[in-house]
């Protein structure tokens, strides 16, 4: 019965594309930066995604795709350049608030991306960045 309902599973459709991205719009900022973010957060929050295997097995990948729609709906650094300067700064604060928490990555996706923990050093490169956005008040987060 289960593997039944499981080999069924897999034919529900699922949305695992990638829409265009405009690059111009893309997030812009240091080259450490920008590798921390790739590696920790793209998959979720941004137009980047590398689908990963279990994303192509049911029930699996229905979760995949709802956390990489809601963590785009959340923040799409796709869209980076689409923001107004406060916006930036806002999710910029909010980038070293919930990677400082442990709140992102999710607990669940670490252990099957061990590239996407973050160091202490990973942590300061993205305050010291956060802070020095045009528009950033220094010494504030
Ligand atoms: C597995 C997918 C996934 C990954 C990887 C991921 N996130 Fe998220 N993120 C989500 C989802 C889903 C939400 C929205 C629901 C929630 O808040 O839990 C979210 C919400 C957020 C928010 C909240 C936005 C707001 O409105 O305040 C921030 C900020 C954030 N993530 C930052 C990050 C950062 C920084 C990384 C990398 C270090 C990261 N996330 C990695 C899925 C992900």
């Amino acid at each position: 019965m289960l593997a039944a309902a499981l080999v069924g599973a897999q034919f529900v459709p699922v949305d695992r594309t990638n829409p265009p991205t405009d690059a111009s719009l893309s997030l812009k900022a240091p080259a450490p930066v920008l590798a921390i973010l790739e590696r920790a957060c793209f998959n979720c929050h941004s137009q980047e995604t590398a689908w990963p295997w279990y994303g192509y097995v049911a029930p699996m990948s229905w979760l995949v795709e709802r956390d990489v729609k809601e963590g785009r709906e959340e923040m799409n650094l796709s869209e980076w350049g689409s923001w107004s300067e406060d916006r930036r700064v806002y999710m910029a604060s909010e980038i070293v608030e919930m990677t400082e928490s442990e709140d992102m990555p999710p607990w669940f996706y670490k252990p099957f991306h061990a590239d996407s923990k973050l160091s202490e050093d990973d942590l300061n490169t993205l305050k010291a960045w956060a802070q020095s956005l045009p528009g950033a008040k220094a010494n504030s987060g």
